[in-house]
């Protein structure tokens, strides 16, 4: 559940929904408005505090994978420029933080692919010995390289739940098999090439999460591509295979949290400026390392 109700920012277009983090509205023209804000959720709480420049990141970062992986699969990017909006939408607060798209008929399966083994698949090995039901070798440690990146669908839960894994089968049930191997095969490319990226620069895309739809039947990736939302990257230097290495995203809010006697429930409590500031930090090193560029140079920078 979200625990504040996000102001409309843009009061001339329709607000369509509000997510945790962005906010989504209808520009007109089969098109989409996404705007990313500055919230940080963690254990799926939004917290009071804003995360300077998250926003910018996202969009900053999604828009260079959409650049980087366009020859895997067509995407729903149209613009990340403000000129671009419809008139009564050209806000300046909204440089650098807007993704105008094609809007598409959403895939009802979430589709994750892990490189490495963490996190709920770790804890579902290590109690059985497989992997989102599927056996896998003997041996893994925590947060080891997976032979092979393995696509691990879910399904979007409804708001306030956390996602539910579902097996190949049901994906196929849920799509038709011919799109749910193509969902697969694409998800698992994109994985490959986007962290074979990272691990270049230091950093270690550890497991992922890419949403689908189709647009006149055209399979788009859309959503947020690659970000420290949807994604866990770690630093490769810290990276040892037997304990999982902090993340570049919300490891300081969930350390800072797991410190607390707070039951994870709405309200959050409050967030320490010097929390909040590592975490922003964090946000930028992850976007300046992958793409080699300087997040003052993206839209929105404030001197
Ligand atoms: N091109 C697109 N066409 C239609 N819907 C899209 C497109 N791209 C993204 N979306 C949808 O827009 C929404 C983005 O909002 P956001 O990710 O903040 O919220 P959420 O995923 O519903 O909830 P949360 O991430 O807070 O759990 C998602 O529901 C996503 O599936
Ligand atoms: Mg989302």
């Amino acid at each position: 559940m979200c625990a504040q109700t996000p102001e409309a920012v843009i009061p001339d277009l329709p607000l369509v929904a509000s997510g945790k983090v962005r906010d989504v509205y209808d520009a007109g023209d089969g098109r989409l408005l996404l705007v990313a804000s500055d919230r940080i959720s963690a254990f799926d709480v939004v917290m009071d505090e804003p995360i300077a420049d998250k926003g910018r990141v996202l969009t900053a970062m999604s828009a260079f994978w959409f650049a980087h992986l366009g020859d895997v699969v067509a995407n729903h990017l149209i613009s990340t420029d403000v000129a671009d909006l419809p008139d009564g939408a050209r806000l300046p607060g909204l440089a650098g933080r807007i993704m105008l798209c094609r809007a598409a008929e959403m895939l009802p399966v979430e589709c994750i692919v892990r490189g490495y083994i963490t996190g709920s698949a770790w804890k579902e090995y290590s109690a059985g010995g497989t992997m989102h039901a599927m056996a896998m070798p003997a041996g893994l440690l925590e947060a080891s390289q997976l032979p092979e990146p393995v696509f691990t669908p879910s399904t979007k839960a409804e708001m306030g739940d956390h996602d539910e894994n579902i097996s190949f089968q049901r994906a196929a049930d849920l799509v038709g098999a011919e799109l749910a191997a193509r969902l697969r095969d694409v998800a698992v490319e994109l994985y490959r090439s986007g962290a074979q990226w990272a691990a270049e620069r230091g950093i270690i895309i550890a497991d992922t999460k890419f949403e689908f739809g189709l647009v006149d039947g055209e399979l788009v990736l859309a959503d947020e591509v690659l970000t420290p939302d949807s994604s866990r990257f770690w630093p490769a230097d810290l990276w040892h295979p037997g304990a999982t290495p902090p993340s570049f995203d919300k490891q300081p809010v969930r350390d800072y949290l797991d410190g607390l006697d707070w039951d994870k429930r709405p309200p959050a409590p409050p967030l320490p400026p010097s929390v909040v500031d590592a975490t922003a930090a964090r946000y930028r090193d992850a976007y300046e390392r992958i793409t080699g560029l300087a997040l003052a140079d993206w839209p929105g920078h404030s001197v």
